[in-house]
């Protein structure tokens, strides 16, 4: 069995190459600018650890591993573009460097190129590999639309945001992992007990996630933080303030979600901070992992086996970047 350390070091020498032909070099100089800064490349190690869950890992699960990072990279050049964030991994984002138009053709092109990879498995997989990944497509572009919808909506209710994060962000998570099962050659009850747990655990993901864009260390997260308070997201952190806050609080939070004034993001935070967010967060996370955990604990397999998915979870919930 492989940690997280090793199986991410064994992805990245192989994933670490030049994905794109020469010319023209303005198509593709930005979408290899963005792939070379790296990442922490979970959603291809979980393939690989879903495969290894169950036997030693098949050449297809690289291909496969690739695909899900060219696209994982492909939804974040047209997030940042939706976002309007300046900054990822500590650099300048691709629509920020090279401009929009050049963004959004380089993630379409990167997008396609990860079906070339898929189209290198093999042909008993394919048919089965192909659904899931592109059901799992479509719901991310679910999730984003869910996730712009929100910004313009006054009141949203924390199920409503449970249900935009599992799609955006959650299905990819949990269809890396049973992808890879599928190589490995789990049996459907294992490939949904190992898809339940990357649902779960993606949803605590991307709770962090959101803590970090609130709180997170400039110098370590790599994005703009405040990020989403500026683009009136409606993160948990927000829903949760608005349900506690009382008074004059209240009505001072509603204010300044309402604008955009100066010291905006300081303010929300000083309100998110009094509210108690952070036992919040945590309550919301441990709920979600442990259910996820439970789901690992159902999966038929020698229980050392599962360590390094054990690790990976844990790493996830708690990062600082
Ligand atoms: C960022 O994903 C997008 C979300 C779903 C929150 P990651 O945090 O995995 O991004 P990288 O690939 O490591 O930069
Ligand atoms: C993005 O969620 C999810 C996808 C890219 C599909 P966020 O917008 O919160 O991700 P970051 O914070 O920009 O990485
Ligand atoms: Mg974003
Ligand atoms: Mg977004
Ligand atoms: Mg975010």
């Amino acid at each position: 069995m492989h940690t997280f350390q090793d199986l991410a070091a064994d992805f990245s020498a192989r994933f670490n190459i030049d994905h794109f032909p020469e010319s023209p070099r303005t198509l593709y100089e930005p979408g290899q600018y963005f792939l070379q800064i790296g990442g922490k490349r979970i959603r291809p190690v979980m393939c690989l650890m879903g495969n290894e869950l169950f036997d030693a890992i098949k050449p297809d699960a690289y291909h496969v591993a690739t695909a899900i990072e060219l696209f994982h990279n492909f939804t974040l050049i047209h997030d940042d573009i939706m976002d309007k964030a300046p900054l990822r991994r500590g650099m300048k984002t691709v629509h920020e460097q090279y401009g929009e138009n050049t963004a959004l053709l380089s993630g379409d092109v990167m997008l396609i190129k990860a079906y070339d990879y898929l189209n290198k498995i093999n042909a008993t997989y394919l048919h089965k590999i192909l659904h899931l990944f592109n059901k799992t497509a479509s719901q991310v572009c679910e999730g984003q639309q869910l996730d712009m919808d929100f910004e313009k909506q006054q009141i949203v209710a924390l199920d409503e945001y449970i249900r935009m994060v599992e799609l955006k962000t959650s299905v990819l998570i949990a269809a890396s992992l049973q992808m890879g099962a599928i190589l490995g050659g789990a049996g459907e009850g294992n490939a949904k007990h190992l898809y339940e747990f990357g649902r779960n655990l993606g949803i605590a993901f991307q709770v962090q996630d959101d803590y970090l864009d609130a709180f997170g260390d400039p110098g370590k997260f790599g994005k703009k933080v405040g990020g989403d308070i500026v683009a009136n997201k409606k993160t948990f952190l927000l829903i949760y303030a608005l349900e506690i806050a009382t008074g004059n609080q209240a009505e001072q939070l509603q204010e300044l979600i309402s604008g955009n004034e100066p010291g905006k993001v300081e303010k929300v935070l000083e309100i998110f901070k009094s509210c108690g967010v952070d036992a919040w967060a945590k309550q919301l996370k441990d709920s979600y992992i442990n259910t996820a955990f439970k789901h690992l604990e159902d999966t038929a397999v020698l229980s050392a086996r599962k360590k390094p998915l054990e690790e990976l979870a844990s790493f996830l919930v708690h990062r600082d970047y």
